[in-house]
Formats: structure tokens, C-alpha cells, sequence
């Protein structure tokens, strides 16, 4: 997969060379291309904001370097998606994880102050497909942090990024429920068991013990996941 990431921070994206996504990196599974928008500034302070049109408060992204920078990641590729991060965006969810870890070309455009100039989405959605993308409702300073939650997320689930592709299909989320409690040796530490059916061999238990904690977990901590259908 090819990922194309747009932002004045590229520094931050150093991070991408470590654990499972820069395996990934490294194994080619993935080919990242970090962008710096400022390279797209024609002017002495490699300016990429300026005050909003109508008055408001903040600084709203100019839209010259970012049509020139979504060109340059956009050449020469095929059906792309481009997402960019936002707060103002649909939710980011395990499905839509799975849905873009099967795409072939994901470019990211990073956000900062109060946000890009809306002609950047509508010239960009004329040539890929543009979602704006939010991983919950709270709000971050950029889109950067964001960016690399969603890469963690969709990199792991491209095949051979996980070691054993069973680990991705018993946790939180992936069946609409959460994850049920693990453990592991020692049998006893603190005073603590490891609940006595875990250790019964007894798989038909366990599996049913399994499911009860799911749902009872997600009941309690969010009873939302099971109003939905
Ligand atoms: N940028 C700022 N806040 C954000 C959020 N909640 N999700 C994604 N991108 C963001």
C-alpha cells in the first residue's frame, strides 16, 4: 500500500519508523511518502495560513500550498482515497479501518488551526475519493496525532503485517463487542486466580466464559455497541 502524509510536522511521522508499522515499512508492505506542505510556500516565510474570510477567530490553511502538495502526492496513482482528519468528520471505526487497509493509495492531509480552506476539499474530491475523518469527539491541536492512530490501525490489518492473523480476529470491536479479559502465568499472583475455567481444558466452557465477559464488559462500559441493531 502506498500512503502519501501531508503536514508541517514532519518530524512527527519519525515515529512511523518504529515497531509494527516500520517493520511494515521495512518488509515493503507499506511505502510511506511524508510530505512538508511548506515545501509548497513560494514566499520568505513559507506562509500556509492566513485570517478567515467573514471575520473569526484563529487562522484558516491557504489553499495554494495544499492544491500544489495534493498534486504532487496524487500523480500518477490510481483511485486514491484522501482523508483528511477532523473533528468536523465521520467517526473512524474497526470497519472502517478494515475498509481502507484494502485500499492500494491513502494520502493524508494533516490539518492545523482552525482548518483548510473548503476549496481544497471540493477541488481534491474532483479527482479521489475525499473523506474527512474524526477518531472521536474531542478536539486535537492538528491532524498528525490522528493520522497516526488511523495508520496503526489500518497497517496492522494488511495481511502479513501480524504475525498470527488469529490475534486480529479475537479482539475488541472486530464482532461488535468488546475484547474479554486475558490472562496469563502465574496461576495465582497477589492473592489473584486466573478464573478456574481457563484452566479447565474445557474449550466449549471457555469459549461460553469468553463470550459472557464480552458482553457483560460491553454492557457496562458501552451499551451503545449493542443499541445499535
Ligand atoms: N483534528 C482535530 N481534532 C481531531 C479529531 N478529533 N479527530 C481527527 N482529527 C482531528
Amino acid at each position: 500500500m502506498r500512503i502519501d502524509i501531508v503536514t508541517i510536522f514532519p518530524a512527527i511521522f519519525d515515529a512511523l519508523d518504529v515497531s509494527l508499522l516500520g517493520r511494515a515499512k521495512q518488509n515493503g508492505i507499506v511505502d510511506v511518502r511524508v510530505r512538508d506542505l511548506r515545501d509548497h510556500t513560494h514566499d520568505r516565510h513559507r506562509t500556509v495560513d492566513d485570517t478567515p474570510y467573514g471575520g473569526g477567530a484563529g487562522m484558516v490553511m491557504k489553499p495554494e500550498p495544499w492544491g500544489e502538495a495534493l498534486d504532487a502526492a496524487l500523480e500518477r496513482t490510481d483511485d486514491p482515497v484522501v482523508i483528511f482528519p477532523s473533528p468536523a468528520g465521520e467517526v473512524f471505526t474497526q470497519s472502517l479501518a478494515r475498509q481502507l487497509s484494502e485500499e492500494r493509495h491513502l494520502v493524508f492531509g494533516c490539518g492545523r488551526y482552525e482548518g483548510i480552506d473548503q476549496r481544497v476539499f471540493d477541488d481534491t474530491a474532483v479527482r479521489a475519493r475525499v473523506r474527512l475523518v474524526s477518531l472521536g469527539d474531542y478536539v486535537l491541536n492538528g491532524g498528525e496525532v490522528a493520522v497516526m492512530a488511523m495508520l496503526e490501525a489500518i497497517v496492522r490489518l494488511i495481511p502479513g503485517v501480524v504475525g498470527n492473523p488469529r490475534s486480529l480476529v479475537e479482539e475488541s470491536h472486530e464482532d461488535g463487542l468488546l475484547e474479554y479479559p486475558t490472562y496469563t502465568k502465574p496461576p495465582v499472583w497477589r492473592g489473584r486466580e486466573v478464573p478456574p475455567v481457563l484452566l479447565s481444558g474445557n474449550h466449549g466452557e471457555i469459549a461460553r466464559w469468553r463470550r459472557q465477559q464480552q458482553v457483560e464488559r460491553t454492557r457496562r462500559v458501552r451499551p451503545d455497541l449493542l443499541d445499535e441493531d
